[in-house]
């Protein structure tokens, strides 16, 4: 084996099909099973969207009724859920809590059979727990941020959609529709993309044949690195470094110097730019203009302008749905726990995807440890 057998971090390499989305790096397109997603994001509430990943099509009126009337009925957090929540401590990171949150509501769900033999499910089990989970995440990323606030749990509203009872659960106030929007479109953005860091985790644990919560127990882990989902927190960070565009300058300097990394830019794939950046651009300037918030709009510019002319690096989605999160109202360490909201239905889509036509993951790795050698006394 030779250094060059050695795929490190597996960049470059191709591990399976998959028909849930395309990232064409080539072309800077994203398709979710074929429609591009800035044209979801414009058109589709993020119900639809998910029904679309789990089930290969967009919804007709009747599903799409259907989906919300289910995912209505599992928004209320479970008291059992709550009580784990606030057992928590105050200070436990927001990502913490919510993959125990779901730790708890995999533990609590008894309706497969007993026996890890009987883990992986059937696709009616597996469909059934990707609604249920996807329906009971707001609830706890909107109860979490209160909670540290110092607030009351607030009850779903079943006259809202999801987009819009999300923030009424996270804040106690309805959002006017231009909120409801740019969260919407960051739902949409945020739910896919093929064979990231985080999907591959829930692929590698799904193909054990261990269960669906599991897979997402892990993905959740491998989503709050800051290589990964942890960005948009780290990009508020560097923005509350900053301060103001006239900072850009100097602040960049510095931080070259010190060859540190900066957030919400560069991606593993995409290396002229992020498909999804211009749609969710867009939803930050909309938020900008509702909140009249022009500095934060300089801010953005400065940096990007600056650290792509000295780079060539592009931001990613990262870089403009952190800033679009803040001005909502979400506190910075709520920004990860949004993305698992969001990307539990590509999780799971992909979950179900590999259990379909499961093979187990299990790479090789080449040893470069010491040659063979005994514990004094043993004999040989
Ligand atoms: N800031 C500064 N330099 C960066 C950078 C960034 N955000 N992203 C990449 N680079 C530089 C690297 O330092 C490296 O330079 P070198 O060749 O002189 O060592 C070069 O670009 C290649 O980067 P590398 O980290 O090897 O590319 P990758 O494909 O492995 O990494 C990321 C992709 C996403 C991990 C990387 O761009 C990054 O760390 N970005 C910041 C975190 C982030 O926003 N993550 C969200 C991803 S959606």
């Amino acid at each position: 084996m030779t250094e060059s057998d050695i795929k490190k971090g597996l960049a470059g390499v191709v591990v399976d099909y998959t028909a849930i989305s395309k990232v064409n790096p080539e072309t800077n397109s994203l398709l979710y099973r074929g429609y591009p997603v800035q044209e979801l994001a414009a058109t589709q509430p993020f119900e639809a969207v998910a029904y679309l990943l789990w089930n290969g099509e967009l919804p007709s009126e009747d599903q799409l009724a259907a989906l919300r009337a289910d995912e209505r009925a599992h928004r209320a957090l479970a008291p059992n859920v709550k009580a784990a929540i606030d057992l928590l401590p105050l200070e436990a990171h927001p990502m913490d809590e919510v993959r125990t949150a779901v730790s708890v509501i995999g533990a609590s769900d008894t309706t497969g059979g007993g026996s890890v033999l009987d883990a992986a499910g059937s696709p009616e089990e597996n469909l059934a727990r990707s609604v249920r989970l996807y329906a009971a995440l707001p609830a706890i990323v909107a109860y979490g941020q209160r909670r540290r606030r110092g607030l009351e749990l607030v009850e779903p509203r079943d006259d809202l959609d999801y987009a819009a009872n999300f923030l009424w659960m996270t804040f106690g106030e309805e959002a006017d529709p231009v909120v409801v929007d740019a969260f919407n479109r960051s739902m949409t953005l945020y739910a896919e993309h093929s064979f990231n860091a985080s999907t591959f985790t829930a692929r590698v644990i799904t193909s054990t044949l261990s269960d669906l919560y599991s897979a997402v127990v892990g993905a959740i882990g491998a989503l709050k690195g800051p290589l990964h989902g942890g960005a948009n927190e780290a990009v508020m960070h560097i923005f509350d470094e900053i301060g103001s565009a006239e900072n850009v300058v100097g602040w960049l300097d510095a931080a070259l110097a010190e060859k540190r990394k900066i957030m919400g830019f560069g991606h593993r794939v995409y290396k002229r730019g992020d498909s999804r950046v211009p749609t969710m651009k867009a939803a930050l300037d909309s938020l900008v203009a509702h909140y009249d918030r022009p500095e934060v709009a300089a801010l953005y510019d400065a940096l990007e302008r600056e650290f792509v002319s000295r780079k060539g690096i592009y931001p990613n989605l990262d870089y403009p749905s952190g800033p679009a999160y803040n001005l909502i109202g979400f506190d910075t360490l709520t920004f990860t726990p949004l993305f698992i909201a969001s990307r539990v239905t590509g999780w799971t889509a992909h979950i179900m995807e590999q259990t379909a036509a499961n093979a187990l993951i299990r790479p090789l790795s080449a040893y470069n440890g010491l040659d063979e050698r005994h514990v004094p006394g043993a004999s040989a």
